[in-house]
């Protein structure tokens, strides 16, 4: 399936590190496709469970991992869709109702939980930005292996009875849904916030 060694690394296994103009080109390429333009296929099984493992690759202050990833079967999707239907229509919000078309279309998605350990000497910021870092890593693989990715968040991630739908506990907050697929439009540039508005030298 991919043209490297996908077996899993033994603890204290020296990495092989090289320097690779095609990752460059992916970031500097690099970027969502929005999630209702995303269509079948979406990643075979194969294909997720080495998406899954790249994401979680990523640095985390004190190897505590706290986050998890939620997986959804087609039909355990389907479900979420229409609870969280059920849920905005029973409150008369025509726009929540609207906003789930991002999660009905794509054929996958992938739930980040940001899952902090508290108390913990490793500060909460710090494990939260680790959550983040999974969806990144997630996005950019997803790119990688060909497929358009989209990382929302929208309204089930913050309402607490959405939040009980989805199963995300108190002390926890969903990072994103990261959503997959197959884009039908290349995605076109975004405006991209000023490198010399936010760059700066020191002193
Ligand atoms: C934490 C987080 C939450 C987001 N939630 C939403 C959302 O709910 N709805 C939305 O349209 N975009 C959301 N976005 C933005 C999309 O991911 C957007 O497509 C992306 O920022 C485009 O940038 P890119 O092309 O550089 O990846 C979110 C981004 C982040 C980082």
């Amino acid at each position: 399936m991919t043209a490297f060694d996908t077996t899993p690394h033994e603890f204290g296994k020296p990495l092989p590190q090289k320097a690779s103009d095609e990752v460059l080109e992916a970031l500097f390429n690099r970027r969502s496709a929005p999630a209702p333009t995303l269509q079948q296929p979406g990643p075979s099984p194969e294909q997720m469970d080495l998406l899954i493992r790249l994401g979680l690759r990523v640095p985390d202050h004190g190897k505590i991992g706290p986050w998890r990833i939620v997986r959804f079967t087609p039909e355990a999707k389907t479900q979420v869709v229409e609870k969280l239907k059920a849920l905005a229509e029973s409150r008369g919000d025509k726009k929540d109702v609207g906003a789930l078309i991002k999660m009905s279309t794509p054929p996958d998605m992938l739930m980040v939980v940001s899952a902090p350990i508290q108390p913990h000497k490793i500060p909460l910021w710090e494990q939260q930005l680790s959550a983040a870092a999974v969806c990144q890593n997630l996005l950019i693989a997803a790119g990688a292996m060909g497929y358009g990715a989209n990382w929302i968040t929208d309204w089930y991630a913050y309402d607490a009875e959405a939040r009980t739908i989805l199963g995300v506990k108190e002390d926890e907050n969903v990072a994103g849904f990261i959503y997959l697929g197959t884009p039908t439009e290349p995605p076109l540039e975004r405006e991209r916030p000023d490198y010399d508005a936010r760059v700066s030298w020191w002193g």
